[in-house]
C-alpha cells in the first residue's frame, strides 16, 4: 500500500456517516425528503403511486382492503397481467432496446442478448407451448432451472397465461424439488439437461429424473437444452418434451395476456422455516408488481436507460423481484450470468461489469467478503466508473466490507443501498433512499416512506434507541405475502402470533429477526432469533438439516446451529450421536456430509460434524442450542447451570477442537 492508500484506509475506518455524492442525488429518482412525511400522512393512498407504476386492464377501486386483517388485500379487483407489463407495453417505446443480457459459461462462447420485442415473441411461443401440454390458468408449474435465460422466458410464459409458477433453486437436491412439487400438487415441470460450472458440464437432468421419481402424481416435463453437444444422452420419456421444439411449434404465435386479478396468485416461493416443512409463500399479482416496480425504480434508481445487474440466482427471491419482475416492469436492461464470480477469474464480475457498462450492481455480504479476500488487485484492472449505485442483501454487511465495497468498486462515488427484506416481503423494506439519506455502513437504514417497521420487546413495547429488540411491522404493505400456500393458520402462527392482539383488530408482522435502532432512526438487523441459518445469504433450516442427519445411518441423534465463519456469514456446524453398533469415524463422517447434500443441496453441508455422546440438554430435555454455538464460535461458554448434564458440555469442546 501507498502512503495515500494508507491514510484512506485510516480515515475510511473512522468514518461512521456518509453522504450520497451530488452527483448521484441530482439525477435520483427519489430527491424529495418530502417523501416520508407525505407517505406517512397519505397512507395507505401513498401506494397508488407503486401501482401506477404499472399498468391495469381495469383500475382497482380500493387501494387496500383490511377487513380480512391479516389477510389483507391490495388493489381490490384490479385487474392486470405481470407479463404484459414487463413485455408488451414497452414495445411501442422501446422493442428494439435489450431487456435481457445474458451471460453464459464458459467464456466468450454463448451470450445473448434478447431485445423486448425478441423477449416478447419468445415468451409467447412458449406460452402457446405451455397451453398446448395442458397448463391451464391457476396450475402451479415448477421450475427447477440454473441460470438459463429461458428461467426468464419460463416465469413470463407462465404469469401471462395465469399460471403461478414456483422455482426451485437449481442447487437444491432431488428430495426438495418433489418435496416442493408435492406440497404444491404441481403437475408441469421445466427444468433443464445441465449447465456449466467452471467450465466444465453439469448433469441437471439426472438429478431432476430424480426428483421426480419421489413425486406422488404424474408430471409434465419440459427440458431446455443448454448443452448440446456437451450433454449427457438422456433420452426424454413420454410425460418430457424439448423446449425448443415446443416453442417453435409455436412460432410468430402471440397469446393474450390472461386478465388476473390484483390478489391473483403470481408465483409461490418455498423458503426454511422453524419446522422441517419449507413454506410455501404466496406473492400475488398486483400488490407484488407494484412493489418490485416502485422499490427498483426509487431505491435502485433504474431507469430505462440503465443496464442493470444482479448476481443473485433466480432461484431466490431476490432474482425474482430485481432480476426479472422489477427491472423489466420498469424497461430497464436487466442482466442474467450464469457463472461464479471466480472463474475463469477472481475478476470475472468486473469484466462484466466494464463490458456492459453494467450501472448498478446488487449482490451480497458474502460475495463482498469473498472479493475482499481476493484483493482489490482484480477490480482495480477494470475500469468500473459505469457504475452509478451498489446494493446488497441477505444478511448484515460489517462495516469494513461496506467500505471495501464503497471505495474499491464505487470508487466512493456510488452510494450503497443495504437492503432488509424477506422472501415474504416481496421486495425491499428497510434501506436508505439513495438520493436522499446519509448512508451508515452496518446499519440498513430507515424503513421505506409507508413502511411501519417497530423495533419491540418480548412485551411488544417499543425499545429505547441503542437496545436489542425484536424487528416488527406494525402496517401492511402491498408486496406482502398473502398467505402460506393452502395453510393460512400456519401463515398466522408463524408471523402474526407473537404480537398482535387480535382482539383489538392489531395486526403485526413479525419477521423473526433481531434489530436495534438509533437516535436517527436507523435499524440495524442482528440476524434471525428462530432456528434459521443464514449461509451465504441463503436460510437454512436447522430442523431440515437435522432431519437429513438423524436420516443417515448410524446416527441416533443430531443438532445443528450455526457458527460464524469468514466468508459465508454462518455455517452449519452438526454435533451428531452415533447409533449404538456404529464408530465414530471419518467415513461416517463423510456420509453424513453427503446425506445433507443429498436431502437439501450443497449450501447445508455441515462445516464440521462433532461427534458427542450426549447432547448438551435442559432439564425439560430441551437441546440447548447456545451453547453448542458457543462451542462453533470458540466462544467463552455460557451459563450451564439449567443443564441436565453440564459435564457433557467439556468433553463437546474438547472434541470439537481436535476435530
Ligand atoms: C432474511 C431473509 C431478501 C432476499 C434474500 C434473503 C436476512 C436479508 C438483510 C440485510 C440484515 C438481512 C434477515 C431476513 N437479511 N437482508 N440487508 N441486513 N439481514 O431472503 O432467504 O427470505 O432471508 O435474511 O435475517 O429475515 P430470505
Amino acid at each position: 500500500m501507498t502512503d495515500g492508500d494508507v491514510e484512506l484506509e485510516a480515515r475510511l475506518a473512522e468514518q461512521e456517516a456518509f453522504d450520497p455524492p451530488e452527483s448521484f442525488t441530482t439525477q435520483a429518482n427519489a430527491a424529495d425528503p418530502a417523501i416520508y412525511e407525505e407517505f406517512e400522512e397519505n397512507w395507505p393512498e401513498c401506494w397508488e403511486q407503486a401501482a401506477d407504476l404499472i399498468e391495469w386492464f381495469e383500475d382497482y377501486d380500493e387501494v387496500l382492503d383490511e377487513s380480512d386483517a391479516p389477510f389483507y388485500e391490495w388493489f381490490v379487483n384490479g385487474k392486470t397481467n405481470a407479463s404484459y407489463n414487463c413485455l408488451d407495453r414497452h414495445l411501442n417505446e422501446r422493442g428494439d432496446k435489450v431487456a435481457l443480457e445474458w451471460i453464459g459459461e464458459p467464456v466468450d462462447e454463448d451470450n445473448r442478448s434478447f431485445t423486448y420485442e425478441e423477449l416478447y415473441q419468445e415468451v409467447n411461443e412458449f406460452a402457446a407451448g405451455l397451453r398446448e401440454i395442458g397448463v391451464e390458468e391457476d396450475d402451479v408449474v415448477t421450475m427447477y432451472m440454473p441460470m438459463v435465460p429461458e428461467l426468464t422466458i419460463a416465469l413470463l410464459a407462465c404469469a401471462r397465461i395465469g399460471a403461478p409458477h414456483s422455482v426451485v433453486f437449481a442447487g437444491f437436491s432431488a428430495d426438495a424439488l418433489a418435496t416442493r412439487m408435492n406440497a404444491a400438487s404441481s403437475e408441469h415441470l421445466i427444468t433443464c439437461d445441465g449447465y456449466y460450472r467452471r467450465g466444465d458440464p453439469l448433469d441437471h437432468l439426472k438429478k431432476a429424473n430424480e426428483g421426480l421419481d419421489g413425486v406422488d402424481h404424474s408430471v409434465e416435463t419440459v427440458v431446455v437444452d443448454r448443452l448440446g453437444d456437451d450433454g449427457f444422452g438422456h433420452d426424454l420419456t413420454d410425460a418430457q418434451t424439448g423446449y425448443a421444439e415446443l416453442r417453435t411449434a409455436h412460432e410468430g404465435e402471440t397469446v393474450e395476456p390472461v386478465h388476473r386479478d390484483a390478489e391473483d396468485m403470481l408465483f409461490l416461493m418455498y423458503t426454511s422455516g422453524t419446522t422441517g416443512q419449507p413454506k410455501g409463500v404466496k406473492h400475488t399479482t398486483g400488490g407484488y408488481l407494484s412493489w418490485a416496480a416502485w422499490t427498483s425504480q426509487n431505491v435502485l434508481d433504474l431507469k430505462p436507460e440503465d443496464t442493470y445487474f444482479c448476481s443473485a440466482d433466480i432461484g431466490w427471491i431476490t432474482g425474482h423481484s430485481y432480476i426479472v419482475y422489477g427491472p423489466l416492469a420498469l424497461g430497464t436492461t436487466t442482466m442474467m450470468y450464469e457463472g461464479t464470480p471466480d472463474y475463469p477469474d477472481k475478476d470475472r464480475l468486473w469484466d462484466i461489469v466494464e463490458s456492459y457498462e453494467a450501472t448498478q450492481l446488487y449482490t451480497a455480504p458474502t460475495a463482498i467478503r469473498a472479493f475482499m479476500k481476493w484483493g482489490k488487485e482484480h477490480p482495480e484492472k477494470h475500469d468500473l466508473s459505469s457504475l452509478r449505485l451498489l446494493g446488497t442483501v441477505g444478511e448484515p454487511i460489517n462495516p469494513r466490507a461496506w467500505k471495501w465495497y464503497y471505495k474499491h468498486i464505487g470508487n466512493e462515488e456510488c452510494p450503497i443501498v443495504d437492503t432488509w427484506w424477506q422472501t415474504e416481503t416481496g421486495g425491499m423494506m428497510i434501506t436508505t433512499l439513495p438520493g436522499i439519506k446519509t448512508m451508515k455502513p452496518g446499519s440498513a437504514g430507515p424503513p421505506l416512506p409507508g413502511v411501519d417497521v417497530r423495533i419491540v420487546n418480548a412485551a411488544g413495547e417499543e425499545v429505547e434507541a441503542g437496545q436489542a429488540g425484536y424487528l416488527t411491522v406494525q402496517k401492511p404493505w402491498p408486496g406482502m405475502l398473502r398467505t402460506l400456500y393452502q395453510n393460512d393458520e400456519r401463515f398466522i402462527s408463524e408471523y402474526w402470533q407473537e404480537y398482535s392482539d387480535p382482539e383489538e383488530d392489531k395486526w403485526v408482522y413479525f419477521p423473526e429477526d433481531g434489530a436495534k435502532i438509533d437516535t436517527d432512526g436507523y435499524i440495524t438487523v442482528l440476524g434471525r432469533v428462530d432456528d434459521v441459518i443464514n449461509v451465504s445469504g441463503h436460510r437454512l433450516g436447522t430442523m431440515e438439516i437435522e432431519s437429513a442427519i438423524v436420516g443417515v445411518e448410524g446416527v441416533a441423534e443430531a443438532a445443528v446451529v450455526g457458527g460464524n465463519h469468514e466468508i459465508k456469514g454462518e455455517a452449519v456446524y452438526a454435533y451428531v450421536i452415533t447409533e449404538d453398533g456404529y464408530e465414530e469415524n471419518e467415513e461416517l463422517r463423510s456420509r453424513i456430509v453427503a446425506g445433507v447434500n443429498e436431502a437439501i443441496g450443497p449450501i447445508a453441508k455441515p462445516e464440521s460434524v462433532v461427534f458427542t455422546p450426549e447432547l448438551p440438554k435442559t432439564r425439560s430435555g430441551k437441546i440447548m442450542r447456545r451453547l453448542l454455538e458457543n462451542i462453533a464460535n470458540k466462544e467463552e461458554i455460557g451459563n450451564t447451570s439449567t443443564l441436565r448434564n453440564p459435564e457433557i458440555v467439556t468433553e463437546i469442546q474438547q472434541k470439537a477442537q481436535n476435530n
